[in-house]
């Protein structure tokens, strides 16, 4: 804990693990890591259902001076606050989907409740000087419902994923009054100042708010601070994971995979094969049916690469019980299926797809093993698997990123990546020829720009300047980027 600063208070719907566990999700990585290094409370979901729901026992568990407490969902809240409001009204809403949006007015009265509740189970744990720092956008209303409580001390939000336009936020039946308990945090905090600015024009054209000095918008008699403060991951730690007997192991088998020549006639003389690799949660906002479709247009017009271009894409199952999630999984299985089968020879598998979860560690030795690393979302709020991909590389022989123009992370990664459209077949298969043809020193120059990036943008800075401004409330007054 810094000194003069009151304890650290995270709440968000994932709690841990602070191992290093296999775990899809960009929250739990990114908090887990400024958590460990600050100490303090972790209050959330259990995970589990029973029958009493919010209503059960607290569960604690401390871990490197961190004390993680949760409740259990019943049933009715995990579906009406979980799957239904969070996952099938505000995840695709919020990542520019209103086609998969789905509204109702069951679970969005269940999302309330589920956000009351967590308040009044977590208040009776706060001290006077905590400073409440709530995670995501299953709790937009979880600070409104503090304060209802009487907590008076500072509260902070940060959303880990996309604010949309107002145009498209609008279409939400209670984006006014989301917004408007918005307003009860002391700071808000987005990844980019793209979600910023989109989350400061919705006050203003919807709410009649003002847009202040210093970063501040005023609704009413409320002013909060909205600022981006961008995520990032512990780069010395996962730089040690990478290059760790498991990391290690990790990457000698992918090399004993790559280490063929290609009998592709086209390809280079001396060609080995090169690795490209995916890693994303099986969901659509990663624009993995895009990816494949680039990877095989790939195939088509630079023949050379039959043989010798191997794509794993790592796809852990998430969210499984939607319809949205159930058909994509589908969709991806029957693609892989397809570009196997028309350009797979007896040596050579073109484009393998796993859903198992792996350790940190493991990811580290894929990713160092790959000369490609592929990260194409159609919308994310920051995307942490680029970051990592960057922190695993060594300067001899790194791989190159190849990102989306629409992630989170090009703010800080462009100068050093290649960044495509991932709606546009050609500029993906493009960037992926230019990426397996790279020349050493022009890879080695890029991923150093990267490097500085991701070393200095750390989880721990991310959560520094977060509890800082948090810490300074009202007095906080920092000119915009591009004020
Ligand atoms: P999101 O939060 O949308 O899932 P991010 O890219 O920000 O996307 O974060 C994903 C996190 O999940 C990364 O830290 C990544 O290493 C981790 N992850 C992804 N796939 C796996 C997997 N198969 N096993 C373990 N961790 C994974
Ligand atoms: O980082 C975005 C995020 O939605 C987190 O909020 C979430 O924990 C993670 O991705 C994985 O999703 P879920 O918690 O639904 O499995």
């Amino acid at each position: 804990m810094a000194e003069g600063q009151g304890r650290l208070v995270a709440i968000s719907n994932r709690v841990g693990p602070l191992n290093d566990e296999g775990k899809a999700g960009g929250l739990a990585v990114g908090l887990s890591d400024a958590l460990k290094r600050r100490g303090g409370l972790w209050f959330g979901w259990s995970g589990e259902t029973s029958e009493k729901g919010t209503f059960c026992e607290l569960k604690t568990e401390v871990q490197d001076h961190v004390s993680m407490t949760t409740i259990d969902m019943s049933a009715e809240e995990l579906e009406g606050f979980y799957f239904g409001y969070s996952n099938r009204s505000l995840w695709p809403l919020l990542h520019y989907r209103l086609d998969l949006a789905e509204f109702d007015r069951q679970s969005d009265r269940i999302y309330r409740s589920v956000n009351q509740r967590f308040a009044s189970r977590v208040m009776p744990l706060l001290e006077e000087d905590d400073l409440v720092w709530v995670h995501d956008y299953h709790f937009f209303y979880l600070g409104s419902e503090l304060r209802q409580c009487g907590f008076k001390g500072r509260i902070g939000y940060f959303l880990h994923i996309p604010f949309c336009p107002p145009e498209i936020f609008s279409a939400l039946p209670a984006s006014h009054d989301i917004v408007r308990a918005l307003l009860a945090y002391d700071v808000i905090g987005f990844q980019t100042d793209t979600d910023r600015r989109n989350f400061v024009a919705f006050c203003i054209r919807e709410l009649g708010g003002e847009k202040l000095s210093g970063q501040r918008v005023r609704v009413g008699d409320r002013t909060v601070v909205a600022r981006a403060f961008p995520i990032g991951i512990d780069a010395q730690g996962y730089a040690r994971f990478a290059v760790s007997p498991e990391a290690g192991e990790h990457e000698e088998m992918l090399h004993d995979l790559t280490r063929v020549r290609t009998s592709n006639p086209d390809a280079d003389g001396d060609a080995w094969r090169k690795l490209i690799v995916g890693v994303d949660r099986m969901d659509y906002s990663k624009g993995l049916l895009e990816r494949f479709r680039g990877f095989e247009r790939l195939l088509e017009d630079y023949p050379e690469n039959r043989g010798s271009a191997q794509f794993l894409q790592v796809a852990p199952l998430s969210r499984s019980e939607l319809d949205a999630y159930v058909e994509l999984r589908r969709e991806l299985e029957e693609m892989a299926g397809h570009i196997n089968g028309r350009f797979a020879t007896l040596d050579w598998t073109p484009l393998q797809i796993m859903t198992r979860g792996f350790t940190r560690r493991a990811l580290a030795g894929i990713y160092r093993a790959a000369r490609v690393c592929l990260v194409t979302p159609l919308r994310d709020g920051m995307n942490l698997v680029a970051k990592e991909f960057v922190a695993a590389q060594d300067a001899e022989d790194p791989g190159v990123l190849v990102l989306s123009r629409f992630a989170g992370a090009r703010a800080e990664l462009e100068a050093g990546c290649i960044i495509v459209n991932p709606y546009n077949t050609d500029d993906v298969a493009g960037a992926l020829q230019r990426a397996l043809n790279m020349p050493l020193e022009e890879r080695q120059r890029r991923w150093e720009i990267m490097r500085e990036a991701v070393f200095s943008g750390t989880a721990a800075h991310w959560c520094d300047s977060f509890i800082d401004a948090l810490a300074r409330g009202a007095d906080f007054d920092e000119p915009e980027a591009s004020e």
